[in-house]
C-alpha cells in the first residue's frame, strides 16, 4: 500500500516509516519541521535503500494535503501533533488549533481525494486517571489532566463520528503507552527540543552529561517503591503495530460488517465494525527507580537522581491489557525494559546532540 504519513520525520513517524518499508509499503512524508529535523527521514532512506518523497506542509493546509492525497495514496497514517504536555496547559489555543484544527483539515482532504482509511496516534492519557490497572480498551475514558490530552479525546469522538456516519471510513485509533528507544541501528531515535518533558531522554541526557541530575518527580506514590509506574513500550514494537492495524484495515474491507465479531468483548467498548480502539503496551509496568536503574545497567554509566516534589497532572500507575491487539492484530510487544534503554542509550550515544550535526 501507499501510505501518506503525517508527522513523517517526528519520532514515532520516522519509525512507523521505516517499519513500513521494511514490511513493503510505500511511504510519502509530510511535515510541518516544527518539532523535529529533514534529517530522520535521510536516514531512514539510507537505512532501507529506498525513497521517501517528503512535503514539508502544515496539516492544516487543507489544499496542500488533498494533493498529496490525490497522488494514490491508500490510507494515513496521522502522527503529526503537538505533544508537550506542560506547554499545551500554557497554549491551550494553540494545542486545539492545531491537533485538532490539523485533524480536521486532514480528514477533509482525506473525504475530498476518496481516501478514508487512518491510523490515529491517541495515546493513554485518554483513560485519565483510571480506577484499576491494568487498563483494558473497555475502561471508560476519564479526565485528562491537560488540553493535550483533550485534544486527544476530542480527535478520538471526531473520528468515531465520522466513522458511524460514512461505513466507507476505517479508522484505528491507537492509545499508546509510553513509546521510549530508538531503532536498534543507533540512526534515528528520539530528539526533544530544549529541556526534556519525559522519563527516558532526560535519563539519556544526564548519562550522555547535558544534565546533571534526575528529578524524580515524587517518592511517595502508593507503589511499591513509592516513585511513578508506567508501561514502557519500544518505539518499534509500536510502530509494527501500526503496520498490524494497516493490514487489519485493509483487510477488514473485504469482510462484511455482520460477518465480524462485534461484541464489547472483541471489540472494546468505544469501538464499532469501522472504527476499531487498541491499547499498544506490553502490559508491565516499571517504576521511575526501576527504569533508572535498567537504563545505568545498559549504559554502564551512573545516572545521579534528586527526589523533587510530584509533577501536577501525574498519576502513580498507568500500564495496559494489551490482549485486545495480541488477539486482534497478532501483534505483541518482543523488546524488554533492558532492549528498551540499550537502545536508547545507543542512539544517545551515537547522536549527543540529536540530529544536529
Ligand atoms: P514528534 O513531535 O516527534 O512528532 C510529531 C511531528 O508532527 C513533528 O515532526 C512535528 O514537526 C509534526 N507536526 C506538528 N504539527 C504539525 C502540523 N500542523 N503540520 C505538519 N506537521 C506537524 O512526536 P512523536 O513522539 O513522534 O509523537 C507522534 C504522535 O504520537 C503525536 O500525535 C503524539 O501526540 C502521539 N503520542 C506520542 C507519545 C509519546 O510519548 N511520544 C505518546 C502518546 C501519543
Ligand atoms: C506524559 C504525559 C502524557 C503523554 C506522555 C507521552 C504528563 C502528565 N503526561 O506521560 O500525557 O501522553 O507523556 O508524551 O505529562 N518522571 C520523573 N522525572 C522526569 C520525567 C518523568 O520522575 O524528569 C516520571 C513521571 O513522574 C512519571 C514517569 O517518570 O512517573 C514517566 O513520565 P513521562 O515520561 O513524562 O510520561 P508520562 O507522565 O507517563
Amino acid at each position: 500500500m501507499k501510505l501518506l504519513v503525517t508527522g513523517a520525520t517526528g519520532y514515532i513517524g520516522s519509525h512507523a516509516a521505516l517499519e513500513l518499508l521494511d514490511a513493503g509499503h510505500e511511504v510519502v512524508g509530510v511535515d510541518n519541521l516544527s518539532n523535529s529535523s529533514r534529517e530522520s527521514l535521510r536516514r531512514v532512506e539510507a537505512l532501507t535503500g529506498r525513497d521517501v518523497p517528503f512535503v514539508q506542509a502544515d496539516i492544516r493546509d487543507r489544499a496542500a494535503m488533498e494533493d498529496v492525497l490525490r497522488e494514490g495514496i491508500d490510507a494515513v497514517m496521522h502522527f503529526a501533533g503537538l505533544k508537550a504536555v506542560g506547554e499545551s496547559t500554557e497554549q491551550p489555543l494553540a494545542y486545539y488549533e492545531n491537533n485538532i484544527g490539523g485533524t480536521l483539515a486532514l480528514t477533509q482532504a482525506m473525504e475530498a481525494a476518496g481516501v478514508r482509511r487512518m491510523i490515529f496516534s491517541s495515546s493513554a492519557t485518554v483513560y485519565g486517571d483510571p480506577a484499576r490497572v491494568p487498563i483494558d480498551e473497555n475502561t471508560p475514558t476519564g479526565r485528562p489532566s491537560n488540553p493535550y490530552g483533550y485534544s486527544k479525546l476530542m480527535i478520538e469522538q471526531i473520528l468515531r463520528d465520522l466513522a458511524a456516519a460514512d461505513s466507507r471510513w476505517s479508522v484505528a485509533l491507537l492509545r499508546y503507552f509510553n513509546p521510549v528507544g530508538a531503532h536498534a541501528s543507533g540512526q534515528i531515535g528520539e530528539d526533544p527540543q530544549g529541556i526534556p518533558n519525559n522519563l527516558v531522554p532526560y535519563i539519556s541526557q544526564v548519562a550522555v552529561g547535558r544534565r546533571e541530575a534526575l528529578s524524580i518527580f515524587g517518592d511517595d506514590y502508593p507503589t511499591p517503591d513509592g516513585t511513578g509506574v508506567r508501561d514502557y513500550i519500544h518505539v518499534v514494537d509500536l510502530a509494527r503495530g501500526h503496520v498490524r492495524a494497516l493490514e487489519f484495515l485493509a483487510n477488514a474491507v473485504s469482510e462484511r460488517p455482520d460477518q465480524l465479531d462485534q461484541s464489547p468483548q472483541a471489540a472494546g467498548a468505544q469501538a464499532s465494525a469501522n472504527c476499531h480502539v487498541w491499547n499498544l503496551g506490553t502490559g508491565r509496568g516499571y517504576s521511575v527507580r526501576e527504569a533508572v536503574a535498567a537504563f545505568e545497567k545498559a549504559s554502564g554509566r551512573s545516572v545521579p537522581v534528586q527526589v523533587a516534589p510530584r509533577r501536577p497532572g501525574d498519576i502513580a500507575e498507568c500500564y495496559a491489557d494489551p490482549t485486545l491487539a495480541r488477539q486482534q492484530l497478532g501483534w505483541q510487544a518482543g523488546h524488554d525494559l533492558d532492549a528498551m534503554m540499550r537502545d536508547a542509550w545507543h542512539w544517545q550515544r551515537q547522536n549527543p546532540q540529536g540530529y544536529e550535526v
